[in-house]
Order: C-alpha cells, then sequence, then structure tokens
C-alpha cells in the first residue's frame, strides 16, 4: 500500500520561518523588494505578527504572507498586508487567497478594523479589497494610488482613517496563536 501524499496546510508563522521567508521573497521579488515602499513602513518591526502564516508541505515552505500591525494618521488597529509569496511550483493552487483569507479572519476576530496594501487590483479585488480613495492615506514613500488597496474588516472603517501610515505596536490584547 502507498502513502497518501503529505497535505499542505496552513498555520501562523514564527521567527524559526524567518529565514525561509526571507528566501522565498528573495526568489519570488529579486532584489528590487528592499526599495519598495511597503517595506519601508516594515523597516524595524517584529518580524513575526500575530496574523503572519504560512503554508507548509512537510517542512517545505510554500506560501507566507506578512502582515505588520499599523497607525493611520496616529490611529491603530490596521494592518499593512505583504509580502505575499508563494512559491512558483506551487501557483494558482489558491495559497495566496487561503493565507490571505485566515490571516484576515483572524484579524477581524481580533477587532483590527482596516487591512492596507500595495498590490495588483485584479488579484486583491477578488477578495474584496478596493482603492483607497486619492489623497486619503499617505504611504512614507512613493506608490502607485491605483496599487494602495484597502479592505475594511468593521462597517465603514475606511472613513476613520486619514493620514500617514507608519509602524505601531500591536493593541494590547492576547493575540491568536491557532
Ligand atoms: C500573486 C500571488 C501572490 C498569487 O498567489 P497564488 O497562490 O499563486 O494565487 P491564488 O491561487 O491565490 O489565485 C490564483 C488566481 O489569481 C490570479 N492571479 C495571480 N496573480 C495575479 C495578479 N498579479 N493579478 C491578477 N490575477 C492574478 C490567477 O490567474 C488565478 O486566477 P483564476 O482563479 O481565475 O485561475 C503569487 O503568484 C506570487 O507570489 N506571485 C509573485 C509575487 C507577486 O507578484 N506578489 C504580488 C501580489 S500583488
Amino acid at each position: 500500500m502507498t502513502a497518501a501524499p503529505e497535505a499542505i496546510t496552513t498555520r501562523p508563522a514564527t521567527s524559526a520561518d524567518m529565514p525561509a521567508i526571507s528566501g522565498l521573497s528573495a526568489r519570488v521579488f529579486g532584489p528590487g523588494r528592499f526599495v519598495r515602499t511597503a517595506y519601508r513602513v516594515r523597516e524595524g518591526t517584529p518580524d513575526v505578527s500575530a496574523f503572519c502564516r504560512v503554508a507548509v508541505l512537510g517542512d517545505r515552505l510554500v506560501a507566507a504572507i506578512r502582515m505588520t500591525e499599523i497607525a493611520i494618521g496616529g490611529r491603530g488597529g490596521a494592518l499593512l498586508l505583504g509580502p505575499l509569496a508563494v512559491d512558483p511550483d506551487f501557483a494558482n493552487q489558491g495559497h495566496g487567497r487561503r493565507l490571505i483569507a485566515e490571516s484576515i479572519a483572524a484579524a477581524r476576530e481580533h477587532g483590527r478594523e482596516l487591512v492596507l496594501l500595495v498590490g495588483d487590483m485584479p488579484y486583491y479585488g477578488r477578495l474584496g479589497f478596493s482603492p483607497v480613495p486619492k489623497g486619503q492615506i499617505q504611504m512614507p514613500g512613493p506608490v502607485d494610488l491605483a496599487r494602495l488597496l484597502a479592505l475594511e474588516l468593521q462597517t465603514a472603517a475606511i472613513e476613520r482613517f486619514r493620514g500617514g501610515v507608519a509602524a505601531a505596536a500591536a493593541p494590547n490584547e492576547e493575540a491568536p496563536r491557532s
């Protein structure tokens, strides 16, 4: 009898995953990734927040999503999504979408109000994201405004967030680790 193929599973990321996550990001985004504006926000923040997740096949990293706690105009309760990286060998199999959905569900459950990202509207629009109204939110560097997208986790949350984006400490609460 042959063994059943191992399944790809997801779980919260830990700091032990960081070398593999960094390696995957390097492979997928290349050396230019460090000059991206979203990287500036994350500089100096903890590697792993409560909402970072990975998809793994045994001990092989298949996909990873990072979420960084941010404040917008000094108001906390928002997250910056990214990078999201999927190993090209496993692309278009739903792993990106699954990690986004799981991470966002945990963020909503833990009272976060908004998820912000810089990314492709054709991909993230299908997941509920829409462009931030022009001029409402500023990143600390140049961003193509058509790619600055947000998802409200609470009704009309976008109206409560105006101003500049900066990394922030996580609100004082017990973090999800399941
Ligand atoms: C983009 C990425 C995160 C998608 O993850 P994935 O697990 O491969 O994709 P999913 O299985 O979740 O979704 C697949 C669907 O999204 C579509 N898709 C993938 N990338 C897309 C993009 N950049 N724009 C629009 N649609 C895209 C696929 O065509 C597919 O469509 P279908 O369901 O109609 O067949 C992944 O391919 C990746 O890491 N790419 C390189 C890094 C990158 O460009 N990241 C930036 C994301 S903005």
